[in-house]
């Protein structure tokens, strides 16, 4: 943890029995954690400035910190550039972290050989938002199935496709896919045959990158359908990223939400959206395309662009945009604290009473009524659950899913 957010523990007038993300927010369930990241930063550094001495250096990632359990789904949310694709390249070692750590099943990932990391490949595998881009448009699907396999010692011509045709099933296709090239395929099969090619290496972690993104709404849920099927049938676990929150509600066990390289807010989705306890995560909310829905919760709309991550703004990030800064956001940090069980904001009004979630300010507090219209009334909506009323009707459907604009 950054010292920066140490100070802002001790200025959030948290819980005495708070607890900041040191240990990171942890995994729903009893479960030993399969993946452990502590304190993972990632700063890019741009080419330039060096004659000058003023390079600059995007962060990316900034002192990331959560647990998730074997078979659990945590869902990555937040605005475009927010630091969500770096985090799960990170996570794979796809791309090497400026510092923090990454544990896997037990073992230390940013410190294994190159031979060590290779065996441990298959066990940790990555589906991108375009399958287009991911298949390789000179193989066959049967080949491009064939590749992995192969390096799973899944040699022989008939094996192979037995075992093709086996994955294919599982994402729903058949043997008439075989024989297709990727161009022959619609997105929503070209998006199954990427997750059957991430599944033939029998990997425990897949990371998700806005897999549906790239989908029409009726084939988002199909292919969400298939990731859920595939989870329980095979105990996978999931980093589900997407800037669509509707979705990560979906299928997420539990949610983080990201702002400017930093994790600001996680638990679970039915009570996140039933009482938001971060001024961002209840404004994304706020931009869910569902008009009565903003104005149900009286929820602030997302307002400014997000600042430059070469120039982070001190203190809380989210100080230019957020309707209830005060002064001490904007020179100290707020740590990421757990203020109730398995909830944990940064934010230094969260569960003082004056900011949002529970107290005076509530789903009735400051933001909303800043924004809500007259007589508007914020609804309470039961906690706890995934399929709580907040989940209830259409905004919980993939098919009208709302979004974060992507800048
Ligand atoms: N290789 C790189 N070199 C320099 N900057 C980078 C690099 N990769 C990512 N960034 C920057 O890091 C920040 C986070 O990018 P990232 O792709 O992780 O965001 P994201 O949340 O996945 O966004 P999106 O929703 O658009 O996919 C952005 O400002 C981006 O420009
Ligand atoms: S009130 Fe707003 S600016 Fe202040 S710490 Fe919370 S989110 Fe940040
Ligand atoms: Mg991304």
């Amino acid at each position: 943890m950054s010292s920066g957010q140490e100070s802002g523990a001790q200025m959030n007038g948290r819980p005495a029995d708070g607890r900041t993300a040191g240990g990171g927010p942890q995994a729903s369930g009893t479960a030993a954690p399969l993946v452990q990241v502590r304190d993972l930063v990632k700063h890019f550094r741009l080419p330039g400035g060096w004659l000058t001495g003023d390079q600059q250096v995007v962060h990316a990632v900034d002192g990331v910190s959560f647990d998730i359990a074997a078979g659990e789904v945590l869902g990555i949310v937040g605005e475009s550039g927010s630091g969500k694709t770096t985090l799960g390249r990170l996570l794979l070692r796809l791309t090497e972290p400026t510092s923090g750590s990454v544990t896997f099943a037990g073992r230390d990932l940013l410190h294994l050989t190159g031979r060590e990391l290779w065996r441990l490949r298959p066990s940790m595998q990555v589906v991108f938002q375009n399958p287009f881009a991911s298949l390789s448009p000179r193989l066959t699907v049967r080949q491009a199935l064939a590749e992995p396999l192969r390096a799973h010692r899944v040699t022989g011509r008939g094996e192979v496709r037995a075992r093709a045709l086996e994955l294919l099933e599982r994402v729903g296709l058949g043997a008439a896919h075989l024989d297709r090239y990727p161009h022959e395929l619609s997105g929503g099969q070209a998006q199954r045959v990427a997750i059957a090619r991430a599944l033939a290496l029998s990997p425990k972690l897949l990371i998700l990158d806005e897999p549906t993104s790239a989908l029409d709404v009726s084939v988002q849920a199909h292919v969400l359908a298939v990731l859920e099927d595939l989870r329980a049938s095979a105990g996978l676990t999931y980093l589900f990223i997407s800037h669509d929150l509707a979705v990560v509600r979906h299928i997420s066990d539990r949610i983080g939400v990201m702002y400017l390289g930093k994790l600001v807010e996680t638990g679970c989705g039915g009570e996140m959206f039933a009482e938001p306890l971060h001024p961002y995560t209840a404004a994304l909310l706020g931009a869910l395309p569902r008009p009565d829905f903003a104005q149900r919760r009286g929820l602030a709309v997302l307002e400014g662009a997000v600042p430059s991550p070469v120039h982070p703004p001190p203190g809380c990030r989210f100080h230019p945009r957020c309707p209830l800064a005060q002064e001490v956001c904007r020179t100290a940090e707020p740590a990421l604290v757990e203020h109730r069980p398995g909830r944990w904001a940064a934010c230094h009004l969260a569960g003082t009473g004056t900011g949002t979630g529970t107290g005076p300010g509530g789903a009735s507090g400051p933001v909303a009524r800043a924004q809500a219209p007259a007589g508007a009334q914020a609804k309470p909506a039961a906690a706890g659950s995934k399929d709580g009323p907040a989940a209830a009707g259409p905004v919980d459907s993939p098919a009208v899913a709302g979004h974060v604009e992507k800048a």
